[in-house]
C-alpha cells in the first residue's frame, strides 16, 4: 500500500543509491513540486544538493524574497539569483504568447546554466516533474498540441550541460506530492499554494510586457489573493489569479474622465487543471476586492470576473 512515509523512505534510499556522492543541481520555483523534490533530495544527500532559485521578475509580489527566506529556513543549500532585468529585456516588445513562453524559457535556461557552470563537478539535474507533467509532455510530442504549451520544466535541458536526470516525483500525483510534503514537515501554507505557471505573470499580461505592467499586476494579484486568504476562500479554490488586459476603457474619477486598464479576475475549481469550473465567489467578496483594486492600484479603473469554464476556455488567458 502506498503511504507518504513509505514513499519517503524508499525514495530517499533510491536517490542515495542512484547519485551516491555526486553533486546534484535543482531549480526551485517556489511551487509545491520543486520544493518537495528538494526536501527529499536534501534528506538523501544533504550539502551535495545545490538549489538555484531564479527571480524571473514575473513572480507574485514579494514572492522572491519571502520564498527564498523560507527555503533558507528549511535548511536547503539554496542560491537566489535575481535575473528580473534579463527576463524583461528578453521579453521587450513580444506580444505572441508562445514567443513569450520561449523567451522566458530560453532566458531561464541561460541563467540557470550560468549558475550551474559556477558549481564544479555537478553530475545530475534534479527536477520536480510529477506524473501529469510526464503524460502531458508525451502526449504533446505528436500533434499540434506540442506547440500549445511549452512547459520549460520538462525536458528543458540544453544539450551541452550533459547532466543525468533525477526526478523523484515522476510517478506520483499532486495530492500525493502534498502528502509527502506534509510527512517531510514542509509548511502547510507552502504545500497548499495554488499552482502557478512557470512563465508566471508573463502570460497573465496580455500583449507586451513592461516593468510598469508587471508592477500593476503584482498589486492587483496581491489584493485578490490576500482577499481570498482573509475571507477563508483560498483553500476552496484550486487556482486563482488576475489577468491584465490590453484594453483601456473610460472611467470617471471626481470630475475627471479616466482612460485606464482593465483587469480580469479568475478563480477555478479543478482536480488536475485539465478541466476546470469557475468558482462562484460571493458577490460581497468580489465587490470588496474590486473596490480595493480600483482604489489602490494606479492605472486600473475596471475589474471583471471570468465566468468561463475549461473547456472550451483555458485557465490562463494566454
Ligand atoms: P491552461 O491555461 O492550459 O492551464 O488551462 C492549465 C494549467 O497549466 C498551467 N500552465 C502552465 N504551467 N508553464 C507552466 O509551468 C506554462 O507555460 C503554463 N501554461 C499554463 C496553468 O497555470 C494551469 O494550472
Amino acid at each position: 500500500d502506498w503511504t507518504p512515509d513509505s514513499f519517503v523512505e524508499e525514495t530517499v534510499e533510491a536517490i542515495k543509491e542512484k547519485v551516491g556522492t555526486d553533486k546534484v543541481v535543482l531549480g526551485l520555483s517556489g511551487g509545491v513540486d520543486s520544493t518537495v523534490a528538494a526536501v527529499l533530495l536534501n534528506k538523501a544527500i544533504g550539502r551535495n544538493l545545490y538549489c538555484i532559485f531564479v527571480n524571473n521578475g514575473l513572480l507574485r509580489k514579494n514572492e522572491f524574497e519571502s520564498v527564498l527566506n523560507q527555503y533558507e529556513g528549511m535548511g536547503l543549500n539554496v542560491k537566489g539569483v535575481d535575473a528580473s532585468g534579463r527576463f524583461l529585456d528578453a521579453l521587450a516588445g513580444i506580444e505572441d504568447p508562445e514567443k513569450k513562453r520561449k523567451a522566458i524559457g530560453n532566458a531561464f535556461i541561460e541563467v540557470f546554466d550560468d549558475e550551474a557552470h559556477k558549481l564544479e563537478d555537478v553530475k545530475w539535474l534534479a527536477q520536480g516533474t510529477i506524473y501529469p507533467d510526464v503524460i502531458e509532455s508525451v502526449s504533446a510530442t505528436g500533434g499540434p498540441s506540442a506547440t500549445i504549451k511549452s512547459h520549460h520544466n520538462v525536458g528543458g535541458l540544453p544539450d551541452f550541460m550533459k547532466l543525468k536526470i533525477v526526478e523523484p516525483l515522476r510517478a506520483i500525483f499532486k495530492d500525493e506530492v502534498r502528502r509527502v510534503g506534509a510527512t517531510l514537515g514542509i509548511d502547510p501554507e507552502l504545500l497548499g499554494r495554488h499552482p502557478f505557471p512557470g512563465p508566471g505573470l508573463g502570460i497573465r499580461i496580455l500583449g507586451d510586457i513592461t516593468a510598469e505592467k508587471v508592477r500593476m499586476l503584482q498589486e492587483v494579484d496581491a489584493i485578490f489573493i490576500n482577499g481570498l486568504k482573509e475571507s477563508g476562500l483560498y483553500d476552496r479554490v484550486w487556482q486563482a489569479g488576475a489577468m491584465l488586459l490590453p484594453v483601456n476603457s473610460v472611467g470617471v474619477m471626481g470630475d475627471e474622465r479616466t482612460y485606464e486598464k482593465c483587469v480580469a479576475l479568475r478563480a477555478v475549481e479543478s482536480t488536475d487543471g485539465m478541466t476546470a469550473d469557475w468558482v462562484n465567489l460571493p458577490y460581497e467578496f468580489l465587490q470588496k476586492v474590486s473596490n480595493d483594486i480600483i482604489n489602490k492600484v494606479k492605472g486600473v479603473n475596471r475589474v471583471v470576473y471570468d465566468i468561463s469554464s475549461k473547456p472550451p476556455a483555458t485557465i490562463e488567458w494566454e
